[in-house]
């Protein structure tokens, strides 16, 4: 008997040929799409992951941003291609509005974008005169499901990340050490290695949290087992990283070698775990092992399963320092039509591949995050890095943007890449410091140190056959350069840390585009080469070789910019070239703000808990300045089941600068100190300071600079949780 799909297919639409593949389509051909018209709008943003620009380009004729995610070796830039992971929502913003377009829909699905000049249409207003607007068009089209959308209506940027959080989520809170760098290749090679490796670190005084084993490390790419050669002793291996209060993190593929004597893939087959051929046999295609099969992590009892694989009985020589990274989960198939799973495999409950291709590797982070979690018990926060995600993924962990080169091209798109991912839902985002593909030259591999530490993931790796890329591999003058930039990472933490939990709670991005915080400033809508970090610090990355200065936008009408390391105010014109050397890349204090900071930095995040504070605290043209700082224990789940936090408020206004509480119902005490204060623009040196917090009041040395105007106050032994007050006389 003929199978029902020939028997309907009168015009050839239920099996379409890819190359040498066949596609059959057992519920027949579909297609669902919508038009939708953005009157008044030139910039839209958002549809990662694309290697391109950050306000997305008019796709032109026959031409789409396709959201399809792929396995694309060393992808090419500028490119509209759909690469490893895709979030299908598109903002809209102009200097009176902001709004957003989410189509929820995981089939392979592309996005036409047409801009219309002002002078090319018009619309009625309500007066009936003729107004001229600019448009712009957008046509989302997807191959299988129903039209699911949700209109986000704004009218700030931060109302339109609420909306979207409330369908999707916000960023899980990571442990404190995910903040920190993480050294990583493809492969440390052996228990000595990694041994060698972290006490490099010690030795040239870099700081660093977390070492990182790709596939080699395991039983013939066989997920969850051990090199027995080159990995003997796996714990052993793993306490030293504990005594060094520093974490691993090993790599675990969707891909399951086909081999009857492999537990995993037993267990799997005989639970009917696997995603299953379009004859209901498993899947099987070639990936790292060779012939593999795919669990079906879109059923909610193989998720299960698979997260039950990390407790530590289970998953054999593992500890509770290893955290885990999720690689190939597009998912990548070597052999089968674009490398990845054909359209016409079944998952559970009889879904094809087709209607739910971009939500794999989603629900492979879902269940390892929930894995980790369960491990401990419910107590400690999960580190999971994903390749490939959807809308939503940022609450099971972070994303990289897979296998980038070492190019200078690759470190200038990493930037809007790594901005749209952010306006998107997804804060916690990193590119591959130094290009995966290929050995960058020092320069470059300098400049992606200093730009990486100014970016929310921070992870230096590389490909198999790359020179070996350590830091202090380059002489003592490039290794001074790296440890500098990581340094900087570190005496930032506090900051980043508060950045995160407000993602957390109030699903602000951590790295924004300018258009974000200055939704009115025009001239910032489109720039992607420089962009803020919270609503405090301007970064203005150093992307091309051999340049002694940038052109850097001081974005807003007003706004007083302060050089971040040298304090000294930003004169001059909103648009201006600035001086680059080596040493750094170019960063700013924005008037009116505090950045909480640590004072020296430790081996890791673990030796930096009660490293005493500095504040740094930049007035506006009003003398006024706003921060906070958020503390917790930085690993488990207390902030979120006992309110074990505090998260404090510090203002200064009238020459006061206090510490309040920012939310009564955190009740974490930390015994850290506040040791310094540099307050940036006051105009005048004081006669005097005086400090008063519970104990009383104390006088407060200090130094003023008048050219700088910049006060400076130390040896303050406050406690950084506590209530106090600094008056400046
Ligand atoms: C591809 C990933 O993108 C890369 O980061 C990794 O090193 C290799 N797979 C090997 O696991």
């Amino acid at each position: 008997m003929q199978p029902d799909w020939i028997l309907q297919d009168a015009f050839g639409l239920w099996k379409e040929k890819f190359g040498d593949f066949e596609d059959i389509k057992a519920n027949g051909p579909s297609s669902v799409g919508l038009d939708f018209t953005l009157y008044g709008f030139e910039n839209v943003y958002g549809l990662p992951e694309h290697a391109d620009v950050h306000s997305l380009k008019d796709t032109g004729e026959n031409e789409a941003y396709r959201l399809y995610n792929l396995d694309v070796f060393g992808y090419s830039v500028y490119d509209k291609m759909g690469t490893y992971g895709s979030v299908p929502l598109l903002l809209a913003h102009k200097p009176s509005y902001t709004c957003g377009i989410f189509w929820l829909n995981a089939s392979e699905t592309l996005v036409e974008i047409h801009s219309k000049a002002a002078l090319q249409v018009s619309v009625m207003d309500w007066d009936s005169r003729q107004k001229a607007v600019p448009k712009m068009d957008v046509r989302w089209m997807s191959e299988s499901g129903i039209v699911d959308v949700f209109l986000l209506l704004g009218p700030m940027p931060q109302n339109v990340f609420n909306q979207y959080a409330q369908l999707t989520g916000t960023q899980m809170l990571p442990p404190l050490f995910s903040l920190g760098y993480h050294q990583c290749r493809w492969n440390y090679e052996d228990e000595a290695d990694v041994e060698a490796v972290d006490s490099g670190f010690d030795e040239h005084s870099i700081p660093y949290d977390v070492i990182w084993l790709d596939i080699e490390h395991t039983d013939g790419k066989r997920y969850f087992t051990w090199d027995p050669d080159r990995f003997p002793d796996p714990v052993k291996m793993q306490e030293k990283l504990r005594e060094k209060r520093r974490k691993l993190v090993v790599i675990s593929d969707p891909h399951i070698k086909v081999d009857p004597n492999y537990t995993l893939y037993a267990e799997a087959k005989e639970k009917g775990y696997f995603v299953k051929d379009r004859e209901i046999g498993n899947f099987e295609g070639t990936c790292w092992p060779g012939l593999s099969s795919y669990i079906d992590f879109t059923n909610p009892a193989a998720r299960e399963w698979y997260s039950s694989q990390f407790s530590l009985d289970k998953y054999k020589s593992s500890t509770d320092v290893l955290y885990v990274w999720n690689d190939m989960n597009e998912p990548s198939v070597f052999d089968a039509p674009e490398m990845t799973m054909p359209k016409d495999a079944v998952h559970h409950q009889g879904w094809e591949h087709r209607d739910l291709h971009n939500l794999y590797g989603f629900y492979q982070q879902m269940s390892t995050s929930d894995g980790l979690i369960q491990r401990s018990g419910g107590k400690e926060r999960p580190f999971v890095l994903t390749r490939s995600f959807f809308a939503g993924s940022q609450r099971y962990g972070a994303v990289w943007t897979g296998d980038n080169k070492a190019e200078w091209e690759y470190l200038k798109i990493s930037v809007p890449m790594l901005l749209s991912l952010s306006v998107t839902g997804i804060a916690f985002c990193g590119a591959d410091v130094g290009g995966f593909v290929g050995d960058p030259d020092l320069e470059l591999l300098v400049r992606w140190y200093q730009a990486g530490a100014f970016q929310p993931f921070f992870r230096g790796h590389a490909m198999q056959d790359t020179k070996r890329r350590e830091p202090w591999l380059f002489g003592e003058e490039n290794t001074l350069l790296i440890r500098k930039a990581i340094h900087e990472r570190y005496t930032l933490l506090p900051y980043w840390y508060l950045l995160f939990y407000r993602a957390y709670r109030t699903a602000e991005p951590v790295m924004r585009p300018l258009w974000v915080e200055f939704p009115k400033c025009q001239d910032a809508f489109a720039v992607a080469s420089q962009y803020m970090l919270g609503n405090a610090l301007l970064v203005a990355p150093v992307l091309d070789s051999g340049v002694k200065s940038i052109e850097v936008l001081f974005p807003g009408n007003g706004e007083c910019w302060y050089d971040f390391r040298k304090y000294t105010r930003v004169k001059g014109s909103h648009r201006q070239k600035v001086a680059v050397t080596v040493a750094e890349i170019p960063v700013f204090q924005r008037g009116g703000s505090i950045i909480p900071m640590h004072t020296t930095v430790g081996k890791s995040t673990g030796w930096m808990a009660c490293t005493p504070y500095e504040l740094h605290v930049a007035l506006d043209r009003k003398g006024f300045a706003a921060g906070e700082l958020y503390v917790d224990d930085g690993h488990s789940l207390q902030y979120l089941h006992e309110h074990m936090y505090s998260h404090r408020r510090f203002t200064f206004s009238r020459n006061v600068l206090s510490s309040s509480s920012a939310d009564k119902e955190g009740h974490h005490t930390v015994n850290c100190f506040l040791e310094k204060v540099y307050i940036i623009g006051l105009k005048k040196s004081p006669s005097e300071v005086t400090a008063h917090d519970c104990g009383g009041k104390k006088t407060v040395e200090f130094t003023y600079n008048s050219q700088l105007c910049l006060l400076s106050l130390e040896n303050l032994s406050l406690q950084v949780c506590a209530d106090w007050e600094i008056h400046i006389v």
